[in-house]
């Protein structure tokens, strides 16, 4: 299946699942994995005279926020950049896409753009996950971490889809590459499947991730996960890389839960946004939701598989009225700072594992699903920091 008719089920399935309703709002972001993001330019490199006001200009497009970067300047040497005073290295986790790290968009990433990115990136966090393998941005964000030499890891992703066993093979094999030429220094782990699951069961109008209809399609990721194992397993590293896996919250499968070795991270989507909670209620709704739907699942498992919040965020903007709302609370940078106040250090101190979704808006998303969706980054599509304090309580 093409990329772009995965992304329209992607649409459908949102509908769906809204209409449906039911299970309390997981959430469901276009999280088409493969890919994307925007690029670069660095807003660090003589103090930022910015403040989140859009860099005017270069950028096309009706809302120029969220399209990409305009420009790109790394520096000559790419290690030396200068350190944005705003940024805190206060989140765990950072959900990250290369700037049309997408084949749909022609793959119109660069490793330019991505070092860029990775420049900001490590001063916000010390870890980042991928979505998808496509478009060589593991490499590319391999490279950009030798070039920065960052602290840095990675969870790198493949976006596997039932009806397309190609992509899988194909991602597999860049993730082979990316690591025989870069080893596992910065791989944290691989993460085989982004909403699969929910994909999946939705997909075929049911609604458990548990039953007959559900284990045809998690039998289909279960292989993938035990090929990508064995892949690695066959390639004698010097460290062990573990293999999870991401869908939304309330759709894990327990044969894939059951599959994870010791070390594998489960991430899950916890997204209050769209369980029509507001700003001020939304950080313990993610708490209690991840902790009752996920962690106390997981735990009851003999393989006790480590569960990690794989996106968690509130959204600035939408791209009509009627989606600014969800009833309670306003997609607004106001909203997103509430969010954080009220999540990150608390997540830290209680040690909750999280990526924090995102890192910069997606215009693609914007284009292709209106909405929300385009709209989560914590900073603009042309890497300026939208107007929000980034909180500070570093972690160790
Ligand atoms: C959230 O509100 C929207 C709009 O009223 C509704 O369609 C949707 O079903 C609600 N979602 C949940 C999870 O309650
Ligand atoms: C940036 O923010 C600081 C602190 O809020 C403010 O003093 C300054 O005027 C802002 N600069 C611009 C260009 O908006
Ligand atoms: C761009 O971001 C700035 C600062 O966050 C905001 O004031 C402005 O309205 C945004 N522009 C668009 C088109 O979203
Ligand atoms: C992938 O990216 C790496 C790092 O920039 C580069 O060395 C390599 O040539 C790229 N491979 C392809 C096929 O573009």
């Amino acid at each position: 299946m093409s990329q772009a008719l995965a992304a329209t089920k992607a649409r459908n399935r949102r509908s769906k699942w809204l209409v449906i309703g039911s299970i309390i709002g997981i959430l469901v972001l276009a999280g088409i994995g493969t890919a994307v993001g925007v690029v670069v330019s660095r807003n660090n490199k003589t103090s930022n005279s910015s403040n989140g006001s859009s860099s005017s200009g270069s950028t096309s497009g009706s809302t120029g926020n969220s399209s990409g970067p305009s420009n790109v300047d790394i520096g000559d040497d790419p290690s030396v950049f200068d350190l944005d005073p705003r940024l805190h290295k206060s989140f765990y986790g950072m959900a990250y896409t290369p700037h049309n790290a997408l084949i749909e968009l022609g793959c119109g990433n660069t490793l330019e753009g991505t070092i860029a990115d990775i420049q900001v990136i490590s001063q916000l966090t010390t870890r980042i996950r991928l979505y998808g393998a496509d478009c060589n941005q593991t490499a590319q964000v391999l490279e950009a971490i030798r070039q920065t030499k960052v602290n840095l890891e990675v969870f790198v992703g493949i976006y596997t889809m039932a009806e397309d066993h190609d992509a899988y093979l194909r991602q597999a094999a860049t993730i082979r590459e990316a690591i025989e030429t870069y080893g596992t220094d910065h791989i944290a782990g691989v993460t085989v499947g982004n909403e699969f699951m929910l994909n999946w069961v939705t997909g075929q109008g049911a609604s458990s991730p548990n039953d007959a209809i559900a284990k045809e399609g998690s039998d289909i990721l279960v292989a993938d996960i035990q090929a990508t194992k064995q892949m690695l397993e066959d390639m004698n590293l010097p460290k062990r890389v573990p293999v999870g896996n991401s869908d939304a919250g309330s759709y894990f499968a327990t044969d894939v839960m059951e599959v994870m070795d010791y070390g594998a991270s489960l991430l899950s989507n916890v997204h209050a946004w769209f369980a029509n909670t507001t700003e001020a209620e939304s950080a313990q709704w993610v708490f209690d939701f991840f902790d009752e739907f996920n962690v106390r699942p997981a735990a009851a498992l003999a393989n006790n598989p480590e569960m990690y919040i794989a996106e968690t965020g509130w959204p600035t903007a939408a791209t009509d009225a009627g989606s600014s709302t969800n009833g309670f609370g306003t997609a607004s940078e106001a909203g997103l700072q509430t969010f954080m106040d009220t999540f990150v250090c608390q997540a830290n101190a209680q040690g909750v594992k999280y990526f924090f979704f995102e890192m910069f808006d997606e215009k693609w998303k914007e284009d292709k699903f209106g909405g929300v969706e385009g709209f989560w980054g914590v900073f603009n599509g042309d890497r300026t920091l939208k107007n929000v304090v980034i909180p500070d309580c570093p972690l160790a």
